[in-house]
């Protein structure tokens, strides 16, 4: 792949530690690549299914789900939920063909600012490794709103 394709990955972050973790990278002025676009979720137990394939259909080279750690999820067991329906999604992505590593869950504290920017950096590297998304990206007239 060539080195200027950069890759397109919308990150789900969960507000009490994946996003105040990306936060403190940032307030730690450490680097992660740009292209990675956050989504703030109260929980990543409110990302479903469907919310991935979406992210994938409107043109994500790659989906990340950043949660807290097994243990400490805000409402208990919303990042075991995400870790089940990531796997779901995983298996879908399979049946089509289409490789399962664009898609991966992370659990992570608030402290973990660095720890961020590293996951950010390989799911860079991997969603670049693995080229742009086979899924032909959509006119913008046939974007959902
Ligand atoms: Fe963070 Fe549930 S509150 S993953």
């Amino acid at each position: 792949m060539t080195d200027t394709f950069q890759p397109r990955i919308v990150g789900f972050c969960c507000k009490y530690c994946a996003y105040a973790a990306a936060d403190l990278a940032g307030s730690m002025r450490l680097s992660y690549p740009t292209s990675i676009k956050i989504i703030q979720v109260p929980c990543t137990g409110r990302v479903d299914v469907i919310h991935v394939l979406r992210a994938l259909e409107e043109g994500a080279d790659g989906v990340m789900i950043a949660g807290c750690l097994e243990g400490e999820c805000h409402f208990l067991e919303g990042n075991l939920k995400a870790r089940k329906r990531i796997t779901q999604v995983k298996t879908l992505l399979k049946r089509i063909g289409m490789d399962p590593d664009r898609v991966e869950m992370f659990n992570l504290s608030s402290a973990m600012g660095p720890r961020f920017a590293e996951i950010s950096r390989e799911m860079a590297q991997r969603i670049r490794e693995l080229g742009p998304s086979p899924i032909p990206a959509k006119k913008t007239e046939d974007r959902v709103a």
